[in-house]
C-alpha cells in the first residue's frame, strides 16, 4: 500500500509514520507537511533512513503542488493530519486556520477526485461536537456546535470530506478523537507545557477555575485507531476515538506536580480561554464494535512515560521553543 501522510512531522502524525514503519509492512509512505512552527523533522528521525519512506515539504493548500505529488505518486489512500491545530493560536489569529484546515483540506479532496485516490481518511476531533452537558457522551450522530475558530474550521472539513462521498464516491472516513498526549507533543497544548514548566520549575497557569473537562487519549492509542479504521472502515462513516478517561484539567496538573516533584504554589490561575469548551465527553462504542480498536495506555502509564520522554529529550524541547514560541508565549499568557 503507498499512503500519503499529511502533517507526517506534526506531533500525531509522527507517531503515526513511526508506528506504521515500526512493522514489516511493505508499504511506501510519503509525508507531505508544510514545516510549521509545529513540524519538526526530529520527530521523524528514528524512520529517515528507511527506504520505505520520503518526506515532501508542501502546502495542502498550495494546488499545483498537491496535484503534482498526487499525480507522480498515485497513492492508494491519503491520511490527512496536517492542520493548524492549537485553540489559543486559532483564537489569537484565525486566518492561517481557515486557510490550512478549510481550504487545504479541499484541495487535498479535489486532487483525490481529479487522480482518483481510492481511500480519503479525514482526522478530526472531538471538539466539532462543543461543550457537552453531564451526563452526556456525544456518539457520531451528536450535532456539531463549535466554539472556536479552530473547531469551526474542522467542523467544516469534515462536512466537506463527507460529501465527496455522497456526491463522488469517494472512499471517505472521518475520525474524531479526544485530547491527545505523548512524547514528541509541541509544548502549547496543556500536558506537555505544563511538564515543561513543571521541570524548569516555571509557573503553571491554569485557564479559569482548572475544572474543564478533557478525555485523555494516549497518542499511540490514537493511531492504532486510525490504522484500524483505514483498514476496516466503512466508506462515508465517522468514527469517534476517546481515551475513556475523562478528568478536570486542575487534576491533571496536580498528577504532574506529583510525578515532577514540585510545589502547589507554581499554579497561576489565569484569565480563562474566550469560549472555552466546559467539557469534552464521546462515545466510542462504534469504532470497537466495527474495527476490535479500544485504548490499551492507561492514563497514569501514559502520563508517566510522557515525563520521562520530557525529561530525557531536553535539547528537542530546547529547539522547539525558538523565538517564535517565545513570541507566542507573550501574546498568549502576558495579558492573562
Ligand atoms: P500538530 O500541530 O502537532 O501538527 C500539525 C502538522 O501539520 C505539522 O507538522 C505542520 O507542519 C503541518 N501543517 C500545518 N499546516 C500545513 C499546511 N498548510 N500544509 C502542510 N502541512 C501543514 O498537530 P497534531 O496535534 O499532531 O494534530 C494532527 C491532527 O489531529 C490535526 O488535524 C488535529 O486537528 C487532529 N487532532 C488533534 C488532537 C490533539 O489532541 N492534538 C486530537 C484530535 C484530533
Ligand atoms: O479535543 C481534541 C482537541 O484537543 C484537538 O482537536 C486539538 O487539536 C487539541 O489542541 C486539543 O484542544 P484543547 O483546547 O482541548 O487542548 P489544550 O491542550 O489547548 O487545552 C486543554 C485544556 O487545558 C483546555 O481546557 C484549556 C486548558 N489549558 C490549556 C493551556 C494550553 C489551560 O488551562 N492552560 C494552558 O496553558
Amino acid at each position: 500500500m503507498k499512503l500519503i501522510v499529511t502533517g507526517g512531522a506534526g506531533f500525531i502524525g509522527s507517531a503515526f509514520v513511526r508506528l506504521l514503519l515500526a512493522g514489516k509492512d511493505s508499504l511506501e509512505v510519503i509525508v507531505l507537511d508544510k514545516l510549521t512552527y509545529a513540524g519538526n523533522p526530529d520527530n521523524l528521525a528514528p524512520v529517515a533512513a528507511d527506504p520505505r519512506y520520503r518526506f515532501v515539504q508542501g502546502d495542502i493548500a498550495d494546488s499545483v503542488a498537491v496535484n503534482e505529488l498526487v499525480e507522480e505518486t498515485q497513492p492508494d489512500a491519503i491520511v490527512h493530519f496536517a492542520a493548524e491545530s492549537h485553540v489559543d493560536r486559532s483564537i489569537l489569529s484565525p486566518e492561517p486556520v481557515v486557510r490550512t484546515n478549510l481550504m487545504g483540506t479541499f484541495t487535498l479532496l479535489e486532487a483525490a477526485r481529479k487522480y482518483g485516490v481510492k481511500q480519503f481518511l479525514h482526522v478530526s476531533t472531538d471538539e466539532v461536537y462543543g461543550s457537552i452537558p453531564e451526563p452526556h457522551d456525544a456518539d457520531e450522530s451528536y450535532p456539531l456546535v463549535t466554539s472556536s475558530p479552530y473547531s469551526a474550521s474542522k467542523a467544516g472539513s469534515d462536512l466537506l470530506a463527507l460529501s465527496y462521498y455522497t456526491t463522488y464516491k469517494m472512499a471517505v472516513c472521518v475520525t474524531r478523537a479526544s485530547n491527545n498526549y505523548g512524547p514528541y507533543q509541541f509544548p502549547e497544548k496543556l500536558i506537555p507545557l505544563m511538564i515543561a514548566n513543571a521541570l524548569e520549575g516555571k509557573s503553571l497557569p491554569v485557564y479559569g477555575d482548572g475544572q474543564q473537562v478533557r478525555d485523555w487519549l494516549y497518542v499511540d492509542d490514537h493511531c492504532r485507531a486510525i490504522r484500524a479504521v483505514l483498514e476496516r472502515g466503512r466508506p462515508g462513516e465517522v468514527y469517534n476515538i476517546g481515551g475513556s478517561r475523562s478528568l478536570p484539567n486542575l487534576e491533571v496538573v496536580e498528577k504532574i506536580i506529583a510525578a515532577t516533584g514540585r510545589d502547589h504554589s507554581l499554579i497561576k490561575y489565569v484569565t480563562d480561554r474566550p469560549g472555552h469548551d466546559r467539557r469534552y465527553a464521546l462515545t466510542s462504542d462504534k469504532i470497537t464494535r466495527e474495527t476490535g480498536w479500544a485504548p490499551q495506555v492507561e492514563f497514569e502509564a501514559g502520563l508517566a512515560a510522557t515525563i520521562e520522554w520530557y525529561r530525557q529529550n531536553t535539547k528537542w524541547i530546547e529547539r522547539v521553543r525558538s523565538g517564535a514560541y517565545r513570541e507566542y508565549y507573550d501574546q498568549n499568557y502576558a495579558n492573562r
